[in-house]
């Protein structure tokens, strides 16, 4: 079974989600423990309620430290409102020279990179926004994507609509991603200037 860790800054709805697949056997993975960057958060209180041991505004010598005493396969960042070092992400690269972190981010990447993407692209107008999980990589939303889907808002008047579509989206899509990015076999395909890992 593989070993995730998971970090969170806020809500922990996506947090929430993982467990329950991965209780429910449709991520094959175990969320070994939960990092916040603050204390006192709600994701905090899901993870006590779930016997879930919490990492307190852990440093990334820490984290470091405990991604290899625990053999954590892959550290999932969901909704961490840190910026992750390059040394970070290059102490935690597997055998393919990839990184082993994940981040969702909510935008149909490259668009709306940043802070408060549904909120970028609600005040934009688009018709369509999206989600996307990818690798992290030193340029913030910049590494190989691994999945994205698109949906639409033209029929939403409602900022908190479409974050509420947003997020029933990306908390099927993570735990999917994760399960067959941690389990399965891949390969990395390049288009342009991006890299995408496709699931084989
Ligand atoms: C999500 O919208 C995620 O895409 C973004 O931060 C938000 C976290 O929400 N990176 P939650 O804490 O999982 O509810």
């Amino acid at each position: 079974m593989k070993r995730l860790l998971v970090l969170t800054s806020g809500r922990g709805s996506n947090f929430r989600a993982i467990l329950e697949t991965a209780t429910q056997g449709l991520l094959r993975a175990e969320v070994v423990a939960l990092g916040v960057s603050k204390k006192g958060i709600a994701a905090e209180e899901v993870a006590v309620e779930a016997g879930i041991p919490v990492l307190n505004e852990p440093t990334e010598d820490e984290l470091l430290k405990f991604v290899q005493a625990e053999k954590i396969d892959a550290v999932i960042l969901a909704g961490y409102m840190r910026i992750v070092s390059s040394r970070f992400i290059d102490s935690l690269r597997n055998s393919d020279g990839l990184s082993r972190i994940l981040n969702i981010h909510p935008s149909l990447l490259p668009a709306f990179p940043g802070l408060n993407a549904y909120q970028q692209a609600f005040d934009y107008g688009v018709r369509e926004t999206g989600v996307s999980v990818h690798l992290v990589e030193p340029k913030v939303d910049g590494g190989p994507i691994l999945d994205q889907r698109s949906f639409r808002i033209d029929d939403l008047n409602e900022f908190s609509e479409v974050e509420a579509r947003g997020l029933s989206i990306e908390h099927a899509l993570y735990s999917r991603t994760i399960d067959w990015f941690v389990n399965g076999k891949y390969r990395i395909e390049k288009r342009g200037g991006r890299s995408y890992v496709i699931r084989l």
